[in-house]
């Protein structure tokens, strides 16, 4: 694979005389494809059934021309006006019973089915208008599923659709109610249609009613993509891709996934800082101008695994954004880098989020490639400057890793719906372990938790897997590799209630949970020479070797053979501990990573990521600050060094 970059784009902001102009521009900075389409349904269609569709066919013809694959966007992420008055009562409600309104965007509820068919309705136009377009290269449907907290909807039609939904799951009301458990409180339905959707309840609604409108809210999301998917398959061969976003798990996105050939993700390492991640003032201002070491390669390895191996970064930062509480510009060297770390992560195309800063509407603060008055900004010259490393490294490939990380979207859904302590969440969780593997030097890959086969790996982490199937266990033990899982991995039943059988359940591993306690910040429990347990502690019994205590001699961590359990949500230090522990017993090299310098394997191409400001040594190699160095073995194919720039 050789990776491209590419670039988003919206001609109906722009006088059509400028568009030859940036087309030219895009091709001579070094970019390969432009997206376009995906917030222009008013200008395709500006009132019912009239179509004006001439100006896109130009659009496309002129960035076509110039040497650019396009990406077209269905356009139902922004409904015009219009489609409100058609369809009133197609708009989201939130929590709160109020409807969400026209005059921003994503303002449509996944279950209206009236609106599902305008949805069809305008594929199938632009299918069959563009699908056979020879410069149309790839598909984007809809944007951003889930954004602005547009999953869950409490509307009407949700409400008639989620008694289907249920009526179907469970066959009899009688079976509902024995499932969920609705003897308590004396919960009890005697029909499908006495269900209401769980919200405004006096006191918490059952979580085994909440758990599963998440699953049929997640259905919804894979329902209205596949309405798009089949039309676009009808109509095109080109790649179909979705841009999913960072620590956004309202969805499962890799049933969304299972529908599209690529899955891409948008990327804004600054804004995440402060409004998606836990974060100490300390490491915030640390990285301020950098982002977070850990949380893009995360999202790279999730969506590699959500995209069956092919993924892009569909919207990539390109300087100061709009959104987060404070927005400062990246460092220099800083967009070069996340490019180039996706790159390393397996990443085919790198787009920037923006071509030209807009002057107008919501966005106007949010930096682009350009200037709005069409000067160059910072960040093109880092993307020129990837484009140049991009030839110079030609084909690159991507090999699996040798460790792995269980990721499964109910359990984020079933641990919101019952956190326990108020710090404990599953993306915390997962996104723990995997930086304690990252500073050990080590590539890691996602699996989602459907999957059996672990063929290749060594080891496999499971934390938080709400419910745990015994096939999951026998299908790593199968695979040669060490099961970790725990703390709270096997907790509750796929519908939200104790396991008979005690937890964690795993077989052939006797360990049991006797109790569990939640901790308050700054009231973790010190594990014995080293490290501590924070916000989420078991009580662990059983006969299975004790591998970690707590100082007070109860034991943490437990295995027997190839299977171990965690019983707490370990701190950093701790997990360090755990790491090593992992890659002795399974027979992982590590390579302790400085400060914020990490390291991803690409092939047999290594690359030194380096977040930190400063340059940093490793062993005799020099990375300069928010620099990046791709070597093999001794000898450096490609750094990008703006550190003097
Ligand atoms: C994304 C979105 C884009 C733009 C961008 C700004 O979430 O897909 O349309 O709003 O954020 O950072």
């Amino acid at each position: 694979m050789k990776p491209e970059l590419g670039v988003c784009y919206y001609p109906e902001h722009w006088a059509e005389a400028q568009w030859k102009e940036d087309a030219a521009k895009m091709v001579q900075s070094g970019i390969t494809w432009v997206r376009i389409g995906e917030f222009a349904w008013s200008r395709m269609e500006p009132a019912p059934g009239q179509l004006e569709l001439e100006w896109l066919d130009r659009a496309i013809e002129v960035l076509g021309t110039a040497g650019l694959k396009v990406v077209l966007g269905t356009p139902t992420t922004t409904p015009p006006r219009w489609m409100i008055a058609k369809h009133p009562d197609m708009l989201a409600v939130d929590a709160e019973g109020n409807p969400r309104k026209f005059g921003s965007r994503r303002h449509y509820c996944f279950s209206h089915e009236g609106y599902r068919d305008e949805s069809a309705r305008i594929t199938k136009i632009v299918a069959q208008r563009y699908g056979q377009n020879p410069y149309v290269a790839a598909w984007q449907t809809d944007n951003e599923y889930g954004c602005h907290d547009t999953t869950l909807s409490y509307s009407d039609a949700a409400k008639v659709a989620f008694r289907a939904w249920c009526a179907k799951r469970y066959g009899d009301i009688a079976t509902l109610n024995e499932a969920w458990g609705n003897v308590f409180w004396s919960m009890a339905y005697s029909s499908f249609d006495d269900l209401e959707l769980p919200n405004l309840t006096v006191t918490e609604p059952n979580p085994a009613h909440v758990l599963a409108f998440r699953k049929f809210s997640s259905d919804q999301v894979v329902v209205f993509n596949r309405v798009q998917t089949e039309i676009l398959r009808a109509n095109t061969d080109a790649d179909l891709i979705h841009n999913y976003m960072g620590r956004i798990l309202d969805f499962d996105h890799f049933d969304v996934g299972e529908d599209l050939d690529v899955a891409s993700w948008d990327s804004y390492p600054l804004g995440f800082m402060w409004d998606r991640m836990e974060l100490s003032d300390a490491h915030r201002a640390r990285y301020l101008r950098q982002g977070d070491p850990d949380m893009q390669a995360f999202h790279h390895d999730l969506y590699r695994a959500v995209g069956k191996g092919r993924w892009w970064i569909m919207e990539q930062q390109p300087g100061p954004v709009n959104w987060a509480p404070y927005n400062p510009a990246p460092l220099p060297g800083m967009v070069a880098l996340w490019s180039l770390e996706a790159v390393a992560h397996g990443a085919e195309v790198v787009s920037y989020f923006r071509w030209r800063q807009a002057p107008f509407g919501q966005e106007q603060h949010h930096a682009g490639l350009q200037t709005p008055d069409g000067r160059d900004a910072p960040g093109l010259g880092e993307a020129s400057k990837v484009a140049q490393i991009l030839t110079q490294l030609g084909e690159v490939q991507t090999l699996q890793s040798e460790v792995a990380i269980v990721f499964d979207y109910p359990s984020d859904w079933a641990w919101n719906t019952q956190p326990q302590g108020a710090d404990f969440n599953y993306f915390r969780l997962v996104f723990s372990a995997y930086r304690a593997l990252r500073r050990a030097g080590l590539s890691v890959d996602i699996v989602n938790s459907k999957s059996r086969d672990f063929s290749g790996y060594k080891a496999v982490l499971a934390p938080g897997l709400a419910t745990l199937e015994p096939s999951l266990v026998e299908a790593i033990s199968q695979a040669g590799a060490l099961a970790v899982l725990g703390p709270r991995t096997g907790a509750i039943t796929e519908e939200f209630s104790i396991p008979q059988s005690g937890r964690p359940s795993v077989p052939h591993l006797d360990v049991m949970v006797d109790l569990v306690e939640t901790l308050p910040p700054n009231a973790g429990r010190a594990v014995k020479d080293g490290g501590k347990v924070d916000f989420w502690l078991e009580k662990l019994s059983g006969s299975a070797p004790v591998l970690l205590a707590l100082e007070d001699g109860s034991p943490v961590l437990m295995g027997q053979g190839d299977r171990w359990y965690l019983g707490g949500f370990a701190d950093d230090t701790a997990w360090d501990r755990i790491v090593m522990k992992i890659a002795l017993q399974a027979g992982l090299a590590t390579c302790v990573m400085p400060g914020g310098l990490r390291r991803r394997m690409l092939g047999d191409l290594e690359v030194l990521i380096n977040y930190e400001a400063e340059p940093m040594q490793l062993g005799e190699q020099q990375i300069a600050g928010c620099g990046i160095v791709i070597r093999r073995g001794d000898e450096v194919i490609a750094e990008s060094d703006f550190s003097t720039a």
